[in-house]
Order: structure tokens, then C-alpha cells, then sequence
């Protein structure tokens, strides 16, 4: 009896516990893009994405958002030569040779679930396809 009532017990702790981590998937949608946002991007573009002045381009509000083809600036960076204020300023972003196509697709697909307009989830072929064919 007593041995069945502690099983009874044991199964509804089980369930329980199954349940939270089940509730808990949803804070934990792209986690590690989320993570490598912060430790790797967040210093320059911000957490919100608002980037910084005439200095860093917000990402939030960025036209290269929304896609896996800004997979080839994560990896590769950037220096463009803007001309802004009657100078020509250079902009660089650094590039990031050591994340794995993994890593990148849970970048952009953190960044893109956070301000895309239309969030479409990419695919590690997605990511892998963009690398091939960077500039
Ligand atoms: C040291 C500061 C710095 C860091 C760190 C950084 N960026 Fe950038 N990022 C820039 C600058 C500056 C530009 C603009 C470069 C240019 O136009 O030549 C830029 C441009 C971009 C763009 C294009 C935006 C647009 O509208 O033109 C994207 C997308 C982007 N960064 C994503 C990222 C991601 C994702 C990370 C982290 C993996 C990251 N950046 C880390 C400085 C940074």
C-alpha cells in the first residue's frame, strides 16, 4: 500500500517536473543566439538592437534583417566608407571567423525573431548556403 501511495507520488512529481520543463521552452527559443548576441554583438548594437548613434547601424530597424544573408557579415564583417556629415567615415564591424555555421544560425535567427518584421526561421542549410556564396 504504502509502496504504491510513494510510486503514486514519485509519477506526480515526475509529471510535474516533465510539465515545467515543457512551459519552460518557450523563454528558451534561441537561447544561444541569444547568448552569443550578448556576449559577441550587444557591446556595439545594443540589447535592444538600437545600435549606436551615427557610429553602429541598429539592427532592429535594419533592412539586412530578416533573412540568413547577413550570415556573410557576421562572418566576413564589414568596412564600408559612408559619407555622412561632409566626411567620409569609416565604419567597421569585426568580423567573426570563429563561429561554427551553428552558432550563426542561432544568431541570426534570435536576431531576426527579436526585430524582423516577418520572422522566418532559418535553417543551417539556409546559413550554409549564404557562407558558400559570401562576397
Ligand atoms: C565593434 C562593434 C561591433 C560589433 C561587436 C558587432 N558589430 Fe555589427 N556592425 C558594426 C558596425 C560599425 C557596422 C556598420 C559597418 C559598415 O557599414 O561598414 C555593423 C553592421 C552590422 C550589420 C548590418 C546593419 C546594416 O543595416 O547595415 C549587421 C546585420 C550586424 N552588424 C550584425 C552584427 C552581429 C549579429 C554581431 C555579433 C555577432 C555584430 N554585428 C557585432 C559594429 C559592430
Amino acid at each position: 500500500m504504502n509502496c504504491i501511495e510513494n510510486y503514486t507520488g514519485v509519477s506526480i512529481l515526475l509529471l510535474i517536473t516533465i510539465m515545467l520543463s515543457f512551459a519552460g521552452c518557450g523563454d528558451t527559443t534561441y537561447m544561444q543566439g541569444k547568448r552569443l548576441y550578448a556576449v559577441n554583438c550587444q557591446n556595439c548594437h545594443m540589447e535592444d538592437g538600437s545600435g549606436l548613434g551615427g557610429l553602429i547601424p541598429a539592427l532592429s530597424s535594419s533592412a539586412q534583417i530578416g533573412s540568413a544573408d547577413f550570415s556573410c557579415i557576421i562572418k566576413n564583417g564589414l568596412n564600408d566608407t559612408i559619407f555622412q556629415d561632409s566626411t567620409y567615415l569609416l565604419k567597421q564591424m569585426p568580423s567573426f571567423k570563429k563561429f561554427s555555421a551553428t552558432e550563426i544560425t542561432n544568431i541570426v535567427n534570435y536576431v531576426n525573431h527579436t526585430w524582423a518584421k516577418d520572422f522566418k526561421e532559418s535553417t543551417i542549410l539556409d546559413v550554409e548556403k549564404v557562407l558558400n556564396e559570401c562576397p
